[in-house]
C-alpha cells in the first residue's frame, strides 16, 4: 500500500481538502486499495476539529465531503507514510525539523511541495509554491485553494503511478 500524508498548519483548512481532493481522484481512476491518504498539522491548535465550515462548504460544491479530524503530526508518520505533501515552505520546514528530532535525519527524498505539481507552476497568474492560506480570507480564497488543490493533486497522482507502475484495479503490496 502506498500511502500519502498532507500537510499543512492547522489541519482544517488546506490538508484535509487536498485529502478529498486526491482520494477522489484515487478512486475515480480505480486505484483505491492501491494508494491511502490521511492529512495533519504541524500544529495542534485545532486537534480533534473537523475542516473548517467555509473548507468544507467549498468541498461540497465539488461532491467532496470532508469528515477528517484534525491531529497533529507525530515521529510515527515517518514511518509510516511512503509521502509527505506539503501546502507550504513553512510546513515543509517544520516536517524537517520534526524528521530530524523524532528520527535523526531529515525528510527529504519522499517529502515534497504540493505545488512541486502544479501544472501551472510558472503561470505569473497562477503560479507560485505555496498553497496560500486562506484562514483569514474570503470566499474566493477557499474556492482558489481548492482549484490548486484539484490540479496539483492530479499531477501527483500521475506521479506517484508512474513511480510504483500503478494499473487501475490492480494490487499493491
Ligand atoms: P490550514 O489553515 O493550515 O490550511 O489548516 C489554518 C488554520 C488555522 C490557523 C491557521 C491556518 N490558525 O491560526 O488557527
Amino acid at each position: 500500500m502506498i500511502t500519502v500524508l498532507f500537510l499543512c498548519l492547522g489541519n482544517i483548512c488546506r490538508s484535509p481538502l487536498a485529502e478529498g481532493v486526491f482520494r477522489q481522484l484515487v478512486e475515480e481512476r480505480g486505484l483505491d486499495g492501491q494508494i491511502e491518504c490521511d492529512s495533519a498539522g504541524t500544529a495542534s491548535y485545532h486537534v480533534g476539529d473537523l475542516p473548517d465550515r467555509r473548507t468544507r462548504e467549498n468541498a461540497l460544491k465539488h461532491g467532496i465531503t470532508l469528515t477528517h479530524r484534525a491531529r497533529r503530526l507525530s515521529g510515527e508518520d515517518f514511518v509510516q507514510f511512503t509521502y509527505l505533501v506539503a501546502m507550504d515552505e513553512a510546513n515543509y520546514d517544520a516536517i524537517q525539523y520534526a524528521s530530524h528530532r523524532s528520527t535523526g535525519f531529515y525528510s527529504e527524498e519522499n517529502t515534497f511541495l504540493l505545488r512541486e505539481f502544479d501544472p501551472l507552476v510558472d503561470d505569473p497568474e497562477q503560479g507560485g509554491t505555496n498553497v496560500p492560506d486562506p484562514y483569514y480570507e474570503e470566499a474566493n480564497v477557499f474556492e482558489q485553494v481548492y482549484q490548486i488543490a484539484y490540479r496539483c493533486c492530479n499531477n501527483l497522482l500521475n506521479y506517484i503511478v508512474d513511480q510504483h507502475n500503478l494499473v487501475a484495479g490492480g494490487t499493491q503490496q
